[in-house]
């Protein structure tokens, strides 16, 4: 099977390509990508003579129709994924994930070719801390911030192109992840690089905001499952009841790490911040038969402490210029 896997530089997309080709090994690999800060092509360089790797953008209609004519699956992975990027700039946001979900929807009608669409649980906004409601397939859209917004819009599309034009198409939306080949710039990897840099972890507005974090393995084989055995149409929830607030997540990292677990700092709230995600995954694991194998959260958070300290040159160069960048917004506040 030809599959063509748009943001497969960027951290999940990555991670798919690698446990693909580590478990499919029959699968032919091609990654379209843009190659924006958010990518590490190093990441795939222990498989290049395996991926072709694409430079290019998802929005440039005559690439991806010829790519996606030579393809018998695309997987869409490729966005602009960092929520306070969204609200520093939302214009990135509108063209990739609108427009450029858009660009592949027309070429995958045009070639009839089968369509996995990777979203998040954000497009279904936030639960209130004391609820213990999680979202479901039937939970209605109410995105938050200009990143889910775009999200959700694209999603949509999807929808609208299988109901309209008949393409083969399924959607995941899928929780927080953790795992290898995380951007810095992201909440576990950014405390976890900190901590190894003797920097003080960084926690937004009063750290009880909830995540439901699932390891980025667990999520690609469930995308897998979908595709495999998910029916045309439907959109399946990825999630594995790893709900923990932020706060034990850097207690948690401190600890794992010897230092003291008060060793944090508090600064400036994300305006809009959700409170609480929450992902029911009964329809993926009863109908599809999809299992996480990571049950312990903290075994997971302990491997991927181990990851960063063992790899320091895929994260250390860029280390100075993101903690600059979070500096110009961000004040300590306890
Ligand atoms: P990421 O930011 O690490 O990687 C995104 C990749 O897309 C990068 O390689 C980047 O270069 C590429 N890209 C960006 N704009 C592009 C364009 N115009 N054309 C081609 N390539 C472009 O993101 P991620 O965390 O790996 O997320 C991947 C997908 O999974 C996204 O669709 C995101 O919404 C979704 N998702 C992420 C999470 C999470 O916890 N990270 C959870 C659920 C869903
Ligand atoms: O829920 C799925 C989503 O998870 C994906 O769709 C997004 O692409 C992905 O980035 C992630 O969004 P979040 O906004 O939840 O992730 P982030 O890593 O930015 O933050 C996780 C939580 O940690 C959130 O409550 C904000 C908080 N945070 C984040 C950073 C970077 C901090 O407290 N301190 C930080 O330094």
């Amino acid at each position: 099977m030809r599959v063509l896997v748009t943001g497969g530089a960027g951290f999940i997309g990555a991670n798919f390509v690698l446990r693909t080709l580590a478990t499919r090994p029959n699968t032919s690999i091609r990654v379209l990508d843009k190659l924006t800060y958010a990518a590490n092509p190093d990441t795939l360089a222990p498989v290049a003579d395996r991926v072709e790797l694409v430079e290019g953008d998802i929005t440039d209609t005559a690439l991806v129709d010829r790519l996606v004519a030579e393809t018998d699956l695309v997987v869409h992975f490729a966005a602009e994924s960092h929520n306070d990027n969204s609200l520093a700039d939302p214009s990135a946001f509108v063209t990739t994930n609108l427009v450029g979900t858009y660009t592949l929807l027309e070429a995958v009608r045009t070639h009839q070719v089968r369509y996995h669409h990777i979203s998040t649980d954000e497009v279904y906004g936030d639960l209130d801390l004391d609820d213990t409601a999680r979202f479901t397939e039937t939970t209605a859209y109410n995105p938050s911030s200009p990143y889910s917004s775009t999200k959700a819009g694209s999603d949509l599309l999807v929808r609208a192109w299988v109901r309209s034009f008949g393409v083969a198409a399924t959607i995941s939306n899928c929780s927080n992840n953790y795992g290898p080949y995380q951007h810095i710039e992201k909440f576990i990897p950014r405390q976890i690089t900190n901590v190894l840099s003797g920097v003080r972890p960084k926690l937004y507005g009063d750290g009880r905001n909830i995540r439901d974090w699932i390891h980025v393995d667990d999520h690609n084989d469930a995308v897998w499952t979908i595709i495999d055995r998910g029916r045309i149409g439907e959109t399946y929830l990825i999630g594995a009841d790893g709900e923990v607030d932020n706060r034990t997540v850097v207690e948690t990292i401190l600890e794992l790490l010897d230092q003291p677990t008060d060793a944090f700092d508090f600064v400036t709230d994300r305006p809009g911040h959700d409170r609480r995600y929450a992902i029911d995954s009964t329809r993926l694991r009863t109908e599809l038969g999809w299992t996480p194998s990571y049950l312990d959260f903290r075994a997971g958070l302990a491997a991927t402490i181990a990851w960063y300290r063992d790899h320091p040159a895929w994260w250390q160069p860029i280390k100075e210029a993101v903690e600059q960048k979070y500096a110009t917004t961000e004040r300590v506040t306890g």
